[in-house]
């Protein structure tokens, strides 16, 4: 085991507070994750004993799935609580909830809430770590640091990388989250789309605003494309699915607008026939599942990490 550089932080609710250090030794204890899991592929003993509880009060595939297989990886024991499987829908408070877990021995709470401002809230009212994992349209930090970390496996470094991102920038917390990680990497960010869920208002960020396409697409190192969150709308945004689709849908024409060599990516779910085409999502192009496995090791540095901040400890790396 060596030793990996200073982390300081028990919580990690946001990505908006890390500096390009900080990103970088999340980043350092992945790769190290990974390659020894490409080399030995057993479990690390880091946190043996201790408890991850996911506590995920709106649905998730990915993102809970790969905390559980990043919890288990580091040889903790993992709970997941669901919002219908829980005691709130009897009335009880996140914080008495969030306190029990507390009182249960729970060492990290890992948490999907679709309040923004939820896991910070829950980050003031316990000792443990809370790690979020995605919060209303505020923030989803793991999501943008293993975004980032693939991008970074396939193009490099980021300075100077130009990544667009398209769809529905407005109700995003992936957008937001990759717009504060990209721009501390170096890279240059366009957000695109219709007006609507793309206001101008997006420049403030430091990023570009396209309602371009083409010209969106031309430019670009890396698409990342977005599906409508119908979820968090409360009025429509565009006429119809269909006109979305026929306006800023990537299809097999556009994508020729793209440079060789440029990436696709998506955090998931695809709408299939959407936001993406089925051919170019399963494309030699497309990253989409070296992401989602990406999402175990940036899970795993994330967890050790704020679990050794959290007991004063040295974060150690295989390797
Ligand atoms: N990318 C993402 O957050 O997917 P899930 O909603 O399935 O976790």
């Amino acid at each position: 085991m060596s030793q990996s550089p200073t982390w300081n932080r028990k919580d990690l609710i946001d990505v908006e507070p890390l500096d390009r250090a900080e990103i970088e030794t999340i980043f350092t204890a992945a790769l190290a994750f990974k390659q020894a899991m490409e080399t030995d592929n057993k479990k690390q003993p880091l946190l043996d004993g201790r408890t991850v509880v996911n506590l995920f009060l709106e649905p998730s595939t990915r993102t809970r799935l790969a905390f559980e297989v990043a919890a288990n990886r580091l040889s903790a024991d993992t709970i997941t609580v669901t919002s219908e499987a829980s005691s709130l829908t009897k009335g009880e408070t996140l914080r008495d909830t969030a306190r029990n877990m507390e009182a249960l021995k729970a060492d990290i709470i890992v948490m999907r809430h679709a309040a923004s401002g939820a896991p910070n809230y829950l980050s003031k009212v316990v000792d443990i770590p809370v790690i979020n994992a995605g919060d209303g349209s505020h923030a989803h930090p793991t999501q943008a640091l293993l975004d980032a970390f693939t991008l970074i496996e396939k193009l490099g470094p980021l300075d100077g990388k130009k990544i667009t991102i398209l769809g529905d920038i407005l109700f995003s917390r992936v957008a937001r989250s990759n717009i504060a990680c990209l721009q501390r990497l170096g890279a240059d960010v366009t957000v695109a789309g219709p007006s609507t869920l793309v206001p101008k208002r997006f420049e403030t960020m430091g990023v570009t605003v396209s309602h371009q396409l083409e010209a969106a697409l031309a430019k670009a190192d890396a698409v990342m494309l977005l599906r409508i969150q119908h979820e968090r709308q409360t009025a429509t945004h565009f006429p119809s699915i269909g006109e979305y689709t026929s306006m800023f849908g990537l299809n097999k024409a556009r994508a020729k607008w793209l440079k060789p060599g440029a990436i696709i990516m998506h955090p998931g779910p695809i709408n299939r026939g959407v936001e993406i085409d089925s051919e170019l999502a399963d494309s030699g192009q497309s990253v989409i599942l070296q992401q989602v496995t990406n999402g175990i090791v940036i899970r795993m540095a994330v967890l050790h990490l704020c679990h050794c901040a959290q007991h004063g400890q040295s974060p150690q790396l295989p390797g």
